[in-house]
């Protein structure tokens, strides 16, 4: 097993240190309820407008209410791959560039999700993919709707700090090879205002916003290679699939347009990925996949869609090849010493990184948040469970706590829930299937009636579940 380097120090880290630098002055010549009508009632918004509207945000002169408005009109009027990527370059622009050396260039490589429930991909891909000799400089999201955020459960690790500057980024890819942080006052401010207002103004599922937020973290990432995963399905951003395919391309074109080699995955988010859903619940399920064990979709996500980075930056010669070589570092545990080296480097005390990523599963439970309480749902009848749906067992959550109704509030990061079965499997009347952990009152008869409609029996034979990954679209400029 390979044996992790020293703990790296990364100043600032301890004290949360952040940086503050003004904003350029804005030079609006529109005012905001012009350019807000403008997009409400259909018309292209230009370069300048779309620049104006980005600046009101970041210097505050923009109202709550205009922002919302403005996302509102762009929700329902759209925009065009034009604007998209206009909206794309002034996101990225609020904020500054992230430089890297020059002999990086091929390793630079990172992963984004559209957003799905119990989606902990990131947390092990990041550390896996610094094992296979990459340089990873990841800016995540919080939870958005009923959708988890990467952010939000490596918070639920004590100490764990998601703000870092550019200068710090860098000393993290230099000494792990990989960080998961946050956007913040000096890297994309806009995207994280327009995130907090999406959540909260019903514009969480707009195609331009959803790209626009996605590609300007990674437009200043200086990027090798991209990987989206979209997700469809029923607790997806985008259930419909066909909608889904039509954000993948919009992902992969802007992309190319602004330079970057972005692929986007499609994969099914019907079921929850994994068994364990809520922030630090996910946390131990990603340890257990830095293990070599844990459930097989996320291991099976993981390492294709770690293959198809290493492929498309030109580091292996096959898809194939970058998956077994992530696989690898899944098995040889280098891929859990680099998650504990991001742990210590991003403030978590050291001696805890070591204790969580050597402990066993249940000395991780003692180390990590908890909920109070734990409640058992039966399985109704006799059946195979054809599925578990994710999206009323994440809406439950939110109400308990797993998630936000209001920007900003505070997550209860203990909560969440464990499935005991498998999608496939062949199921008795009174078996329990889905372990909940809570911190308040007991369940209501509507959340124990809402969470016994997520699983679905049928009279199927047992059956082993697919692959979540459909498809992988890629830039025009790559052959497989
Ligand atoms: N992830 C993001 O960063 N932004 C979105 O809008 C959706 C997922």
């Amino acid at each position: 097993m390979a044996s992790p380097p020293p703990i790296p120090v990364v100043p600032g880290n301890r004290s949360g240190a952040r940086g503050r630098e003004p904003p350029d002055p804005p030079h609006p010549s529109k005012q905001l309820p012009e350019l807000i009508r403008k997009k409400r009632d259909g018309s292209h918004l230009s370069e300048a407008d779309i620049r104006d509207f980005v600046h009101a945000v970041v210097d505050g002169s923009a109202q709550g209410a205009q922002i919302g408005a403005m996302l509102m009109a762009i929700r329902l009027q759209g925009m065009d791959l034009e604007e998209t990527a206009l909206l794309t370059q002034a996101l990225a622009m609020s904020g500054q560039k992230l430089e890297w050396p020059e002999a990086w260039q091929q390793q630079l490589v990172d992963k984004h999700s559209t957003g799905g429930v119990g989606d902990k991909v990131s947390l092990v891909l990041a550390p896996a993919l610094a094992a296979c000799g990459c340089k990873v400089p990841m800016i995540s999201g919080r939870s958005l709707g009923h959708t988890g955020g990467t952010l939000d459960k490596l918070e639920s690790v004590p100490g764990f700090n998601v703000i870092q500057s550019p200068e710090q980024m860098k000393l993290l890819l230099e000494q792990v090879g990989c960080c998961i942080v946050g956007q913040s006052e000096k890297l994309v401010p806009a995207d994280g205002i327009l995130y907090a207002a999406r959540d909260v103004t019903a514009t969480v599922d707009s195609l331009p916003l959803i790209t626009a937020s996605i590609l300007s973290k990674k437009a200043v990432e200086g990027l090798s290679a991209l990987v989206v995963d979209v997700k469809f399905g029923e607790a997806a951003l985008f259930p419909d699939p066909k909608q889904a395919r039509e954000l993948a391309r919009t992902l992969v074109g802007v992309g190319a347009g602004l330079g970057l080699r972005v692929a986007a995955a499609l994969t099914a988010m019907d079921n929850p990925l994994g068994r364990s859903v809520g922030h630090s619940l996910e946390v131990e399920e990603a340890l257990l996949c830095l293990d070599g064990a844990g459930p097989p979709d996320l291991r099976d996500l993981v390492t294709r869609l770690g293959g198809a980075l290493l492929w498309l930056s030109g580091q292996v010669e096959a898809q194939s090849q970058g998956a077994a070589r992530v696989a690898r570092a899944l098995d040889d545990g280098s891929a859990r010493g680099r998650f504990q080296l991001m742990l210590a480097a991003q403030g978590v005390d050291p001696a805890l990184a070591q204790a969580l990523c050597s402990g066993s599963p249940a000395r991780r439970r003692q180390l990590l948040p908890c909920a109070r309480e734990q409640e058992e749902l039966r399985a109704p009848a006799d059946g195979t469970v054809e599925r578990i749906r994710a999206l009323p067992l994440a809406l439950v959550l939110r109400e308990i706590g797993a998630g936000r109704s209001r920007a900003g509030e505070p997550l209860r990061l203990g909560v969440g829930a464990e499935l005991l079965v498998d999608v496939g499997q062949r199921l008795q009347r009174g078996t329990p299937w889905l372990r909940v952990h809570r911190d308040g009152a007991a369940l209501s008869s509507a959340q124990r009636r809402a969470l016994q409609r997520a699983l679905v029996l049928s009279d199927r034979a047992p059956f082993t579940a697919p692959s979540p990954l459909e498809e992988l679209i890629l830039p025009t400029s790559v052959q497989p």
